[in-house]
């Protein structure tokens, strides 16, 4: 939520922030602002609305400089205005912040201040902070040895927050000094030749440069043109370990795709093609990961797996609940992030505990992961930001390598998130009662699916005549059985997201309880069903519908036998082995969201109210 850009260097830094945030624009889309250090002060400019409104506004009024930071935002506190957009300027000019984050008792350091003679002019929590640094760079009186008066006044107010921050802040009396420091949100530093870019996130730096510092709770950092510091919560110098971004400039960019959410739903034979790069035995009969940091032994030990996370991940710990008790006959349980990290659930000592997030950032999914830890369980992630937080935090876990996902609706993340817990599962079979035949055919099977993945989305025209056709209605029910539970779930949440339908799903079997009243012409269903034992039950459930003349799109696999008149549209997708067909049911799915919101002319990328990796609670 909210991207930062901050730089220090020789160029001019309007272009350099204004081109950052337009990469960070899926992190939120409210409003933007930036604040340059120029001749007489800072000039800030702020605007509601995209960034394209803060390049107009930049163009006309403001004043080049050599250090400057940005923002774009996703509101919390206080609404979509020009005064409630960042940076903040204290009141009495000296300090300009841009803040992600929420500062929890921004009320009473407000009231402080105020007695202090500090004036507000948004309703923002990010102003308290910009006038608290003010306060201590008033009171602080000199440079020290090893720290300006700005870095002393930043760590001092700093430590009266409670919250979480990831901040950029500058001060008019230091040119030559931009300060990052984070607590919960994710800051990174780009070290370039005489130059640094303070990030919330690498896409806003990668065009400049490769080599990265992730840093962590708690450290500040100082960057001039020429060197930078990074010190601890315990006021210790750090030794920074800089990073190579792994990725290139045009792995974030649309290329011809009309939006990143097609781009990347394309991307998909690719990205399960890297989820499963050199993760198989010489024996091909088993996947190996390299990163659990659990023995085989340790891994036998395991009586029960707690899968824990958000969203569109939350829907794959649903997958893998499946697969996993399926082939490794491991019990399986999965909770909400957000629930669990405050609900005391007793865990049995051997409980693994997993989390899948694709940005390695949601903030609820972390708390869980270090509530999971505190408890002393092992707790892993499953994860597609390398360096992430959570990456980082996690006792090992497994990389997707799926690329940088800029749709703010999550697709090749969550197939490639599919992907490694079929993996999983196998993995986990082979080690106890999974037979090498079986594995053998289990790995053919997930080496199959990128060619699958392909032909399915030949699909295309056809999926997009049929989301035409829909687009109109204003109730979708999702609805499918065994696995295809979850995935019904996602497809109603990718609907839901993009299209701004209301959208349920729903256990096939489940709908008599209830959601059958809602059933009309109006009310379209989508089942998903595979060939299998339960399918003709779905049809029962189908007949059901039909009835009550709903409309059915049946999404269903090429053997399935389906009477005619019981679908009004169908989608045909491969037949292949159970432990894949979550993967192959799930995009037409995607792509049957992504037409309907373009054909009601919704903005895919940027839905409403929405933004790429929530880290706020
Ligand atoms: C939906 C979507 C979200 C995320 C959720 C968790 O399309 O993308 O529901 O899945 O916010 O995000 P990560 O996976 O980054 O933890």
């Amino acid at each position: 939520m909210c991207g930062i850009v901050g730089y220090i260097g020789k160029q001019d830094v309007r272009n350099l922030l204004l081109e950052g945030l337009k990469r960070l624009e899926y992190r939120g889309y409210d409003s933007s602002g930036l604040a340059v250090f120029a001749q007489d002060g800072f000039s800030v400019v702020r605007c509601t609305g995209r960034v394209s409104n803060l390049v107009e506004a930049t163009a006309k009024n403001s004043e080049e400089g050599t250090l400057g930071i940005s923002h774009t935002r996703w509101a919390t506190h206080g609404g979509v205005t020009e005064s409630n957009t960042h940076p903040h300027v204290s009141s009495d000019g000296k300090i300009a912040l841009v803040h992600n984050g929420v500062i929890e008792n921004y009320v009473e350091m407000r009231k402080f201040l105020e007695t202090k003679g500090f004036t507000f002019s948004s309703e923002t929590d990010t102003e308290a902070l910009s006038n608290l640094i003010a306060y201590h760079y008033a009171k602080e009186q000199t440079d020290a040895k090893d720290a300006s008066r700005f870095f002393i006044a930043v760590k001092k107010a700093l430590s009266h927050v409670e919250g979480t921050y990831g901040i950029a802040v500058t001060c008019v009396d230091y040119p030559d000094e931009l300060i990052g420091a984070r607590k919960g949100s994710p800051l990174i530093v780009g070290v370039g030749q005489g130059e640094y870019i303070l990030a919330s996130d690498v896409s806003a730096i990668i065009t400049h440069t490769s080599n990265v510092v992730y840093l962590n709770d708690d450290e500040m950092v100082s960057m001039s043109r020429d060197d930078f510091r990074v010190v601890s919560a315990a006021d210790e110098g750090v030794d920074p370990i800089i990073d190579t971004i792994d990725w290139d400039v045009e792995d974030a960019e649309k290329g011809e795709f009309a939006h990143y959410m097609l781009k990347e739903i394309f991307e998909q034979p690719a990205a399960l093609e890297n989820a499963m790069r050199g993760r198989f035995s010489d024996d091909s009969s088993t996947a190996i990961f390299g990163g659990l940091n659990l023995t085989p032994r340790e891994l036998r030990q395991v009586d029960r797996i707690l899968f824990t996370s958000c969203g569109t991940a939350w829907h794959a710990c649903l997958v893998a609940e499946y697969l996993i008790e399926r082939y490794a006959r491991i019990p399986v349980e999965v909770e909400y992030a957000s629930e669990l990290r405050y609900r005391n659930a007793p865990l049995d000592k051997n409980t693994l505990v997993f989390v899948i997030t694709q940005s390695g950032e949601t903030i609820d999914t972390l708390g869980a992961l270090r509530e999971a830890k505190r408890k002393g369980y092992r707790a892993l992630a499953i994860t597609n930001g390398v360096g992430s937080t959570i990456a980082r935090e996690a006792d090992g876990g497994i990389y997707q390598h799926a690329g940088p996902e800029i749709g703010v609706a999550s697709t090749k993340a969550f197939t490639s998130q599919l992907m490694i817990a079929a993996m999983l599962a196998l993995y986990l079979g082979r080690l106890r009662d999974m037979s090498y035949t079986d594995g053998v055919e289990m790995v053919k099977a997930l080496r199959s699916v990128p060619e699958l993945v392909t032909e399915t989305l030949k699909q295309d025209a056809q999926i997009k005549e049929i989301a035409v056709k829909y687009a109109e209605y204003a109730d979708f029910l999702f609805l499918g059985r065994q696995a295809m539970f979850p995935v019904a779930l996602e497809g109603a949440l990718k609907l839901k997201e993009i299209s701004y339908i209301h959208a349920e799903g729903y256990p096939a079997a489940e709908m008599k309880h209830g959601p059958i009243a809602l059933i009309s012409e109006e009310c379209p269903s989508v089942f998903i069903a595979t060939d299998g034992e339960i399918f003709q039950k779905v049809l029962s459930n189908i007949q059901e519908v039909k009835a009550r003349k709903g409309k059915v799109i049946l999404i269903h696999s090429k053997s399935c036998e389906v009477p005619r008149e019981l679908v009004d549209d169908a989608i045909v997708i491969p037949d292949a082995a159970d432990s894949i067909m979550p993967i192959l049911a799930t995009v037409p799915l995607q792509l049957l969201s992504y037409y309907i919101a373009v054909a009601r002319g919704c903005d895919v990328d940027k839905p409403r109210n929405l933004a790429k990796s929530v880290t706020v609670e």
